[in-house]
């Protein structure tokens, strides 16, 4: 097949993205603009400004994007946009720009799952690098903002098929890092600051119990025995997130977080210095703790994923995957196991429009465009 270079959008929920990738396998541009100043100071994602925000930006970042592609309209082969999940108000700017495109253009259209995007960053990359031989079985940890889900990923032919064999039960672990940072005044997005903060205080001063991350797998029928393939391994973070609010109140830590979130709210783009020096050591304890109580618990339920299913490759993606602690735990833990483990690198960790146009590529080999009435899907599954 000759080369087929993709358009993807992504407008899912907080970045406004578009990249060029040719073929599955090579990155040409890759566009994201940010709303985290609009956002900042609501501390979230407030939806309706992220659709007007994405409405703001989304012709100056595509143009932008087949620009550095030394592209036109004309010569990109297919436009790929998420259908889902995300915020509906956003996503269907996204999806109507690039319906007037492929109507206008008469190209085809692809609609990507974000999360089956999330998973093709891995494999875009390591094809970018050269490597080609991909083991199965292959289990993929999405964890991000909205989610944090373990899918058995599997290809016949040119298609891929997902099982999702673990799912969080209440919160993701990026929106508990984000509440957690936002409750200690440390302002949004939270997984990032927490990431830079950790490594200065000490993670074994705050012990949070087993039971705050509950660990019990869920089976599908009471009282049956668990059958082969069947067994689940599902998250659960809101209780961690309870533990350190009552941490915070049993340690009188509020005056502290009301005076960090006044000074760091009076700087427009704080660096770690302005953190660090607005931080207390039982502060940072808390941070470093809370970030390795979660780490753990990914870790150690991914990797006994991998082992009930005899798993031969690992991917771990989304934007939680940037972090630097939870690459390193998974790097050491994984290769005690003799298991390889795969990250996308931390800017095609967090949401692009490169995972969108990479993920598209085997539907545009198979012909699996969508309809010019398709619509978005907010909760849209990823099978
Ligand atoms: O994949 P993503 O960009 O958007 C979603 O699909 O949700 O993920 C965003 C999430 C946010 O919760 C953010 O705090 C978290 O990823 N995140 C991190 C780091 N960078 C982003 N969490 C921990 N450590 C990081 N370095
Ligand atoms: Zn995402």
């Amino acid at each position: 097949m000759p080369d087929a270079y993709i358009l993807g959008i992504e407008t899912s929920c907080d970045e406004t993205a578009a990249a060029v990738v040719r073929s599955g396998e090579q990155l040409i541009s890759n566009i994201v603009a940010s709303q985290i100043a609009t956002h900042q100071p609501f501390g979230g994602v407030v939806p309706e400004l992220a659709s007007r925000e994405h409405l703001r930006a989304i012709v100056p970042v595509v143009r932008q994007a087949l620009a550095e592609a030394n592209r036109t309209y004309d010569s990109v082969d297919a436009i790929a946009v998420t259908q889902g999940p995300g915020l509906t108000g956003a996503l269907l700017v996204g999806i109507s720009y690039a319906k007037a495109l492929t109507f206008a253009l008469e190209k085809p259209l692809i609609a990507v799952n974000h999360l089956e995007g999330h998973i093709h960053a891995v494999l875009l990359e390591e094809r970018q690098k050269g490597n080609h031989e991909l083991h199965f079985p292959v289990l993929a940890l999405v964890v991000s903002g909205g989610h944090t889900h373990l899918y058995l990923a599997k290809q016949k032919n040119e298609s891929w098929t997902y099982q999702n064999i673990g799912h969080t039960r209440d919160d993701a672990a990026g929106e508990a890092f984000d509440k957690v940072a936002k409750l200690l005044g440390l302002g949004y997005p939270g997984g990032p600051i927490i990431d830079r903060l950790a490594p200065h205080g000490d993670a074994h001063a705050v012990k949070f119990l087993p039971a705050q991350i509950k660990h019990q797998d869920r089976r599908k029928v009471k009282g049956t025995p668990q059958a082969d393939g069947d067994q689940r391994f599902d998250f659960s973070y809101s209780g961690i997130k309870t533990a350190v609010l009552r941490y915070v109140e049993q340690n009188n830590l509020q005056a502290s977080i009301e005076s960090r979130r006044k000074a760091l709210s009076g700087i427009a783009k704080p660096k770690i210095e302005d953190y660090l020096e607005n931080s207390d050591r039982q502060t940072l304890d808390l941070i470093a703790s809370f970030q390795r109580a979660v780490v753990t618990d990914l870790v150690r339920k991914t990797l006994a994923a991998a082992r009930a299913y005899d798993i031969a490759t690992l991917f771990v993606t989304g934007g939680v995957a940037a972090n630097s602690e939870l690459r390193t735990t998974f790097e050491q833990h994984s290769a005690q196991e003799g298991l390889p483990v795969y990250f996308p690198s931390r800017p095609l960790s967090t949401d692009n429009a490169a995972m969108i146009a990479a993920a598209a590529y085997p539907k545009f080999q198979a012909g699996q465009f969508a309809p010019i009435d398709f619509s978005a899907e907010a909760g849209l599954a990823l099978r």
